[in-house]
């Protein structure tokens, strides 16, 4: 099956009940562990590049290394660029073979967000591609932004509707209390996500795809494996995933998870190393690694994002 766009996933993951997983890749192995466990289960995904992933490998490798996947499964694949920054990286993308992007103008004034939000829907479906753009501010870091908590903000549901209207995108990304990185809140905090703020959006936008970002958990025991075997995380906890999986249900039909994949990766080469200090082909290393992503991946596909069995 060729990279679809994520309408019908989207379609049946809001009427379902459940969300799509939204992965980051920057490499082989990466791709190879994220499609691996998503076939395995049967569930539709989306593989997603970030600036930094096209800086790190050049996206003409990356969109090659997504059609290999492809080739090697029949489940649906959507190819997707996340926080799009401005309307030249967005083009590129939709001109590369990307079947998604997303147009991340958040940080931007209102009229300012409509308008080059706008001009890339406009693009995005003259070429047959689907547009996802924020409203809100999470905290953390984004690329090269990074946005202090103090500055975050919570997406207002007064604002959604003019928004969508206005620029004619597909999905909407909303600020309820998630956060980019690996170090989100200290241990004995009780992080919650703003659910009443999901259920008054999907009031206000009846069947629409609702995005969140930076909705790692920070998986205690992979941490404890970076640290044990030379690693120096700081302690620090994700947003819940009985917190996610209460969104999923609701209007929320794609999930962005990246620092979960990387800390599970790191963890087994680490682990890898240490055991086994001889060792110097990558293959042995980048094995583990993939294997521990691909086992993150399933568990995230299973028991967060309810999609095994919807492909
Ligand atoms: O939201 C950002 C993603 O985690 C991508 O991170 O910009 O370091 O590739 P990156
Ligand atoms: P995490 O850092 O919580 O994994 O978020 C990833 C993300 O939002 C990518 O856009
Ligand atoms: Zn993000």
């Amino acid at each position: 099956m060729p990279l679809v766009t994520t309408t019908e996933m989207f379609k049946k993951a809001y009427a379902g009940g459940y969300a799509i997983g939204a992965f980051n890749v920057n490499n082989m192995e990466m791709i190879q562990a994220i499609v691996e466990a998503a076939n395995e289960c049967r569930s539709p995904v989306i593989l997603q590049v970030s600036a930094g992933a096209r800086k790190y490998a050049n996206p003409v490798y990356l969109r090659h290394l997504v059609e290999a996947a492809v080739e090697t499964t029949d489940i649906p694949i959507a190819m997707h660029l996340d926080h799009g920054a401005d309307f030249d990286i967005c083009k590129a993308s939709i001109d590369g073979g990307f079947t998604s992007v997303m147009i991340d103008a958040s940080s931007k004034p209102w009229e300012e967000n409509i308008a080059i939000t706008k001009k890339v829907v406009e693009y995005a479906h003259d070429h047959g591609v689907v547009v996802e753009a924020e409203l809100g501010r999470l905290a953390g870091i984004e690329d090269d932004v990074h946005v202090a908590n103090d500055d975050a903000m919570f997406t207002s549901p007064d604002e959604v509707e003019e928004f969508t209207q206005k620029t004619g995108i597909d999905s909407l990304a909303i600020a309820i209390g998630t956060s980019h990185g690996a170090y989100k809140f200290k241990p004995g905090q009780d992080p919650k996500l703003r659910i009443d703020i999901l259920e008054e959006v999907g009031r206000r936008l009846p069947g629409f795809p609702i995005v969140l970002h930076g909705a790692s958990s920070v998986p205690q025991e992979q941490v404890a494996v970076v640290n044990q075997y030379g690693g120096s995380m700081p302690n620090a906890i994700g947003i819940p995933e009985s917190e996610l999986r209460k969104a999923a249900k609701l209007a929320v039909c794609k999930i962005n998870i990246d620092s979960d994949l990387r800390v599970a990766f790191t963890a087994a080469i680490r682990k890898h190393l240490a055991e086994n200090p001889s060792h110097f082909d990558p293959r042995q290393y980048l094995g583990d690694a993939r294997a521990n992503m691909k086992e993150m991946v399933r568990h995230k596909i299973v028991n967060v994002l309810g999609s095994a069995n919807k492909a």
